[in-house]
């Protein structure tokens, strides 16, 4: 790999939870869903991540996409801070990343066409 700009640097990622309770809904207690994860990964790298069950896996990757908010930490998408973007700016960035789910038989809505189904981001996007 030479010296070029990651494709994805993730910095002290961090990820609270709050634990609510009582019938107030007061704050009980906090999940530390992810505490501090730091890696890179440059173009044309895969990156496979591995822990037991609960260890902050799918939190990480949805803190990544902003699906939900990190409490702390930087995300650097091609050298963009995508970190603290709005929704605005946020939306063209999501163009360049997804989540895609192993099982296509909850991925698909089966009350959608093929057609519709990969019309809607693009339509989404004003692509086409
Ligand atoms: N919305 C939430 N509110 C509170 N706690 C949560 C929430 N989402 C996840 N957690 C907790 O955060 C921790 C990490 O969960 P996460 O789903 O990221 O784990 P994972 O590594 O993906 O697990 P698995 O291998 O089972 O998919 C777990 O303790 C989980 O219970
Ligand atoms: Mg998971």
């Amino acid at each position: 790999m030479t010296e070029a700009t990651p494709l994805l640097e993730v910095t002290d990622l961090v990820k609270h939870y709050a634990v609510r309770g009582g019938v107030l809904r007061r704050r009980v207690g906090t999940v530390h869903a992810v505490d501090g994860v730091s890696f890179t990964v440059g173009v044309g790298e895969t990156l496979g991540m591995v822990g037991e069950s609960g260890c902050g896996k799918s939190t990480v990757a949805r803190a990544i996409l902003r699906l939900v908010e990190p409490t702390s930490g930087s995300i650097q998408l091609n050298g963009l801070d995508i970190t603290h973007l709005g929704k605005a700016d946020l939306r063209e960035h999501r163009r360049s990343m997804q989540i895609i789910f192993q099982d296509p038989f909850a991925s698909l809505n089966p009350r959608m066409t093929a057609g519709d189904i990969v019309g809607e981001p693009l339509s989404v996007h004003g692509l086409a």
